[in-house]
């Protein structure tokens, strides 16, 4: 991605320091911030200073690099390794690549033959996550690109562009990769209540793309597929199960039924990180539930010109903040990856 013209990742790590774009501060001040252990690392994600999947995952195993770097050399590693790895996996439940990052470095460090080599592996190992998965959506986005002619209209949910990954994204990659091959393509961007991931992040990468788009309410984007003004639907997600029921920001499972019912193409992009061949279907993956506070206020710059929050909601109101929801795998045209287009049934040979 670049930024004021200069070339940026997400997320990365430079000596024992993870350094990420803090997109708690998006689309109104860009701010790189130092994460100098573990604990603030797991604080970022849990924060969500950084969020998506991908970029969770690849943050997560920089995190596992942190753990390792600053385990004691004696009989406390393990335990301190232990330990590390639990507080990072307790960050956040659905995000699969989360888990597929932690998993990956401590089967390196379990792999090593001295406390030396498995700081070495954990450091190589996380990086080796964060360049897969930036090569990833590039590769997303030269196999999406075709499906998107010139004068496409497209809705898309949340925020599935370069920030929820280490570079490109998933169902932003095909936009992005349209555009260098000379085609226009017009964005319906839903704002994504109640964190505004949609006006915030997919609006101020679309800005720094140039690419034409326009934030709806999340409620208006079935009015919009029913009078013909959406070609197609592209999305990311969160976690597939093993029969292609696709785990993704909440409301994404209402923009499939409505896409379905109306004959309208309904994409789900992903790297095959994300797919847990454990999980059997949508019913067993684990659906976060955040703070009230996310629904019952808005975040944003204020007239003063710094960033804060306005109660929306009656001070004696409560709320419910499901984060994700489950779209069936029956609503899905088809899941792009970086392996190729696979039928969402058949998401497991992407594996293979
Ligand atoms: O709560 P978030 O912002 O981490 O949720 C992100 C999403 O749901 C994205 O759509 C998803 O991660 C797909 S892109 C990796």
């Amino acid at each position: 991605m670049i930024v004021d013209g200069r070339p940026y990742r997400t997320v990365w790590m430079e000596g024992a320091t993870v350094r990420m774009i803090n997109q708690l501060l998006l689309p109104h001040f860009f701010e790189i911030v130092d994460l100098p252990d573990h604990h603030a690392t797991a604080t970022a994600i849990r924060d969500m200073w950084v969020r998506g999947a991908g970029a969770i995952g690849a943050t997560a195993g920089y995190g596992m690099a942190q753990v390792v770097l600053e385990a004691p050399g004696d009989a406390g590693f393990q335990a301190y390794i232990k330990q590390g790895t639990a507080t990072l996996t307790g960050t956040r439940p659905t995000a699969q690549d989360l888990f597929y990052a932690t998993n990956k470095v401590l089967a390196a460090v379990e792999g090593a033959a001295s406390v030396a080599a498995a700081r070495q592996a954990a450091i190589e190992t996380a990086q080796a996550i964060a360049d897969e998965n930036a090569a990833a959506g590039e590769a997303i986005g030269k196999y999406g690109a075709p499906l998107l002619p010139d004068g496409t209209r497209m809705l898309t949910h949340c925020n599935a562009g370069w920030l929820a990954f280490v570079d490109w994204g998933s169902a932003l990659a095909p936009v992005y990769a349209a555009k260098r091959q000379g085609r226009s393509i017009f964005v319906y961007a839903d704002e994504t209540r109640p964190r505004s991931q949609g006006a915030r992040l997919t609006a101020w990468e679309l800005v720094n793309e140039g690419i034409d788009h326009a934030i709806v309410a999340d409620n208006a984007a079935g009015f919009l597929m029913q009078r013909g003004e959406i070609d197609l639907v592209i999305v990311g997600t969160d976690r597939i199960a093993a029969n292609g029921d696709v785990a993704n920001k909440i409301g994404t499972y209402e923009k499939a039924v409505v896409a379905h019912e109306l004959g309208i193409p309904f994409y789900v992009t992903t790297p095959t990180s994300t797919v847990d061949p454990n999980c059997p279907d949508g019913d067993h993956v684990p659906i976060e539930e955040r703070s009230p506070d996310e629904v019952l206020y808005s975040y944003g710059l204020l007239d003063s010109g710094e960033m804060g929050r306005v109660r929306l909601a009656p001070l004696q109101s409560t709320a419910r903040n499901v984060a994700f929801d489950v779209t069936p795998a029956r609503y899905i045209t088809s899941i792009i990856t970086e392996q190729g287009i696979f039928e969402p049934q058949n998401i497991l040979d992407a594996l293979r």
